[in-house]
């Protein structure tokens, strides 16, 4: 079987969820759920980054032990992706005991390549994004050029990983593989990165605790990156060997804002561990907030928590994926998403479910009637499956939706064209029949293309069409035929699957 692994960043805990992670979390579950539907070996990973001198603060000020701070954090993660019906396979903590174990098995293997030296180390270090900076890089005020706000001058001995012996290595694999970093725009800042001249990095702090010791001089400890990123092996097994099973990863889901550690760093890491490189790392893009930067000070972070109780779990999944092409910058506004779920869920979707179901408990006692593949439809259903299919193969999620959203407007053409409550009052019940059929079979094609956008939602509409299985079972390759729909069963009464929302 062919296998799929899929990875979202690991958060960190010195703050709460809010609608970025979400974000991330939720299209790579969307991933995660369109892959095994397709029938892969899925694993999905996500988790929390617990190290660093982010954390270690943050605990300072909440008087809290880092690890107390991260213990009482990840349940905030764990609850929100559990709210949210997100299907990981496992949750990665970098405080665990495995993840030590395999962070230290990687650096052996990176040390015993002579990828590792003693230097020391002088420069600018902006906390917040656990990144150093040279002078020239420094916006005015030495302030730092990813978040703006003010950094400190770090000089502290250091140990380097030799990061500019793969400059050379790291270019030839973006030449080679023009799809390892997505989308292009992406591409092409990694490659001019690279090209830029890539300096040794620091990875080992003596400044602060709270981090794995290295093995060979404890009294420093690792980079928070160095150690982050190695999650990814110790998610599926590593140093055991059934971390072959899913490495390498299919795809890394991240924001823009970390690209550099996952498309340069990372992959220079693992060269120089002598391990397969992902395949691909997919940076989306940033979500701003009624058109404003989301910021604590400006006091308007999206509480995902809310978002899902004030407009529902599948709404808002639906709305993320749906309103931007992934990989582009998106904006969130209530009206925006109230205007969808009105318009797209209600309307189209919703109200197609009720009317069909409701007519074959009118008209037909509540049984599928015999399958046919006349009228049309069929072809209709089967091109929608395709082409959704290819979108969700490339993670064009809205391209997929939109596929999904022209046939449910298909269907929704059909039922007006042949107008079965007429069929019925002319008691024409070959047509009648004829027609509710390939409206219910169309359902069923439609609940198994919305199920990784919205799962609960799309388990509901199989049960009200008739089925005892859970949808999550199902696999597209004997799925996705025409004429699934068990002649006899019956459907049950409809309820509604998206309510409108009043202004
Ligand atoms: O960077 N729009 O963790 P982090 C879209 N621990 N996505 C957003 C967002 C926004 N406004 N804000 C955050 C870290 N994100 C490291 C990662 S991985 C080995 C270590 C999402 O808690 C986006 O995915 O700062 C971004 O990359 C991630 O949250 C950063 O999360
Ligand atoms: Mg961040």
């Amino acid at each position: 079987m062919k296998s799929f692994y899929v990875t979202t960043p690991i958060y960190y805990v010195n703050d709460v969820p809010h609608i970025g992670h979400a974000y991330t979390t939720i299209a790579a579950d969307v991933i995660a759920r369109y892959k095994r539907l397709a029938g892969y070996d899925t694993f999905f990973l996500t988790g929390t980054d617990e190290h660093g001198q982010k954390v270690e603060k943050a605990a300072e000020q909440s008087g809290e032990t880092p690890k107390g701070l991260a213990d009482r954090v990840v349940e905030r993660f764990k609850d929100l992706w559990r709210l949210l019906d997100i299907s990981n396979d496992d949750f990665i903590r970098t405080t665990e005991q495995r993840h030590e174990r395999a962070v230290l098995a990687f650096y052996e293997r990176v040390w015993q390549r002579g990828d590792i030296y003693l230097g020391e180390y002088e420069d600018w270090y902006c906390i917040p994004c656990e990144s150093f900076w040279t002078e020239t890089q420094l916006l005015e005020g030495r302030r730092c050029p990813e978040c703006g706000r003010p950094t400190e001058r770090l000089k502290e001995k250091s140990y380097f990983f030799r990061l500019s012996r793969y400059q050379e290595p790291l270019l030839r694999h973006l030449e080679e593989n023009p799809d390892f970093v997505r989308p292009p725009v992406r591409y092409n800042e990694v490659l001019s990165f690279v090209r830029g001249g890539l300096r040794d990095l620091s990875i080992s702090r003596t400044s602060f605790r709270w981090g794995i010791p290295l093995p060979n001089d404890p009294e420093h400890v690792l980079y928070v990156w160095f150690d982050a990123l190695i999650n990814y092996l110790t998610g599926v097994g590593f140093p055991e060997d059934r971390y072959r099973r899913y490495w390498p990863a299919d795809c890394h889901i991240i924001g823009k804002d970390i690209l550099r550690f996952h498309a340069v760093y990372w992959p220079a890491f693992l060269m120089s561990a002598g391990l397969p490189l992902p395949k691909q790392v997919f940076a989306h893009g940033w979500w701003t907030v009624e058109g404003q930067k989301m910021s604590k000070s400006a006091g308007n972070v999206v509480d995902p928590y809310e978002m899902a109780k004030e407009y529902g779990v599948d709404q808002f999944r639906y709305f993320l994926l749906r309103e931007v092409p992934f990989g582009m910058d998106g904006d969130f506004s209530k009206a925006t998403i109230v205007h969808r779920i009105n318009g797209e869920l209600a309307n189209d979707f919703g109200n197609l479910v009720s009317r069909v179901l409701t007519m074959v408990r009118r008209y037909l006692k509540g049984r599928v009637p015999a399958p046919t593949s006349a009228g049309g439809l069929h072809k209709r259903a089967e091109e929608a499956l395709q082409e959704y299919g290819r979108q969700m193969e490339d993670m064009a999620f809205q391209r997929a939706l939109a596929a999904l959203w022209e046939f449910i407007g298909a269907v929704n053409k059909y039922l007006d064209d042949t107008a079965p409550w007429s069929l019925a009052k002319e008691n024409k019940e070959r047509e009648l029949k004829e027609s509710l059929y390939n409206s219910l079979e169309s359902l069923r094609f439609i609940a198994i293309m919305a199920f990784p956008f919205m799962p609960s939602s799309s388990e509901c509409l199989w049960r009200m069409l008739g089925f005892k299985g859970a949808l999550s079972d199902v696999r597209i390759e004997e799925a996705g035929r025409w004429g699934g729909m068990p002649e006899g069963q019956e459907v049950e009464q409809p309820v509604p699957l998206f309510p409108r929302i009043e202004a």
